[in-house]
């Protein structure tokens, strides 16, 4: 079968790649003439695990090609994705304009039936504008083109990506035609014969799906922050409440981890535009204003502690980061808590050495020579009155204490992720998330 993505960001790429994998012509569109350039020569523009050498192996086998003109894709491609980004618009809605320029692009050179599907993480009712901006460059043309919208949202994770597109926990998709739903059968098909469950819905109920599906998550992180900040208030330990509930089948014990706030380019966007979603159709989500004031709060939890141990003395300290993207396993800094805790710390007055095993490019590009940079983790902690361990990369796991406690002012270590239990005996003070107090 022969498709085409429209958008090389992070949705656009891995599925792109996978639905190579998957035996499917695969002809990638983007604006950007310089990613695209880019990937031509064998540079991939994100970091992913595994990413690289796949897309290698789907290039030479002739099954993924790179292009900057969607009218050379459509003659061939049945099913045409969009996956382009959607930002949050000033007041928190999803910014559709990227969508709706594809959806032109895609009605300017549509040549046969086609399927476009939506991919990128739209509100409801985007894909009847996605139809309705397909028919308007068609009527231009004078043109009578059958074609369908779909919606087809996707859960991966950042870092974990590859894995979570090959094995969906499901494959959730919206359609109204039964053309609409053979084609999106017939792509998935490898994926059917392993079993993996594709869900057939209403396209409203699609689009709903996605934002649901990241809001009830942000909101059961929200919730653990919530009850860790107590837990520190009333001398309980909230690694054993989290055991403690987890262990119920109704709860699960997945994303029940206390930490330094959700960051990342899907959590804060969608909660926001969930909650603006809400207010267009005259409902308030107040849970979801909850949990979002909570993460904002939460992301200044582990400045608080640093201030707070230091009586708020702490105008020329030196701080250590540890971690700059929002999760382990990629250099993606959006919304992440550690560009919170870096401004708390400059406008206090100290000083802020980092270091992050690949966000060290991107930290760069954001923070300039405001702070400095660190060679690896131990150079990060020389002469630190205090230690900040923001991002839970591997490498941080089993730290050589002794070095550390030699390298740095004050043998201080404030865990943002409940990793550690330091050894005290060497006069180290360990603040975490929702187990000790100050
Ligand atoms: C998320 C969704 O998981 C994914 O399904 C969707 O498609 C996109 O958004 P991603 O943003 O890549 O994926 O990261 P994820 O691993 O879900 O983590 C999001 C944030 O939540 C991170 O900042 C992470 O540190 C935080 N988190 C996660 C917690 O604080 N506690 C947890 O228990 C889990």
């Amino acid at each position: 079968m022969d498709i085409a993505v429209v958008g090389v960001g992070y949705v656009g790429l891995v599925s792109a790649t996978c639905f190579a994998e998957l035996g499917a012509h695969v002809h990638c569109v983007d604006v950007d003439a310089r990613k695209i350039e880019q990937l031509n020569q064998g540079v991939i523009p994100i970091y992913e695990p595994g990413l690289e050498k796949m897309i290698a192996r789907n290039v030479t086998a002739g099954r993924l090609r790179f292009g900057t003109e969607i009218s050379k894709a459509m003659p061939k491609a049945e099913i045409v994705f969009i996956a382009v980004g959607t930002p949050s618009d000033e007041d928190g809605s999803a910014d559709l304009s990227y969508v709706i320029e594809a959806a032109r692009s895609i009605g300017r050179s549509m040549t046969r039936y086609t399927l476009v599907v939506t991919k990128s993480t739209v509100p409801v009712g985007s894909s009847e504008m996605v139809r309705k901006a397909v028919r308007e460059e068609l009527t231009r043309r004078r043109l009578d083109i059958d074609f369908d919208v779909a919606s087809n949202p996707e859960f991966l994770k950042e870092g974990n990506a590859i894995d979570d597109f090959m094995k969906p926990d499901r494959v959730v998709v919206g359609v109204d035609s039964d053309k609409a739903r053979e084609l999106i059968t017939s792509l998935y098909k490898p994926m059917l014969l392993n079993n993996f469950r594709v869900l057939f819905m209403d396209i409203p109920s699609a689009e709903m799906t996605k934002y649901a599906a990241n809001a009830m998550l942000a909101t059961r992180i929200s919730f653990m922050n919530d009850v860790a900040n107590l837990c520190e208030r009333v001398g309980a330990d909230v690694s054993m409440v989290r055991l403690g509930i987890g262990s119920d089948s109704r709860i699960g014990s997945k994303f029940l981890y206390p930490g330094c706030g959700y960051g990342g380019s899907c959590f804060p966007k969608d909660v926001k535009a969930l909650i603006k979603t809400a207010a267009d159709n005259g409902y308030r989500m107040e849970v979801l204003e909850a949990v979002e004031s909570v993460n904002e709060k939460q992301k200044n939890v582990l400045f608080d502690k640093f201030s707070a141990y230091y009586n708020q003395d702490i105008q020329g300290k030196q701080a250590a980061i540890w971690g700059l993207s929002f999760k382990p396993g990629t250099d993606d800094m959006r919304e992440a808590p550690s560009l919170v805790l870096i401004e708390r710390l400059l406008e206090a007055g100290c000083r802020v050495r980092v270091y992050d095993p690949v966000a060290m490019q991107e930290a760069g590009a954001r923070l300039g020579d405001r702070v400095e940079y660190a060679t690896d983790m131990y150079d990060a902690v020389k002469g630190a009155d205090a230690l900040f361990h923001v991002t839970e990369w591997k490498e941080f796991r089993m730290p050589d204490w002794t070095a550390i406690h030699k390298a740095m002012a004050t043998p201080l270590i404030i865990d943002g992720r409940n990793v550690y239990e330091v050894p005290s005996e060497r006069g180290f003070v360990l603040l975490n998330i929702g187990s000790s107090s100050i």
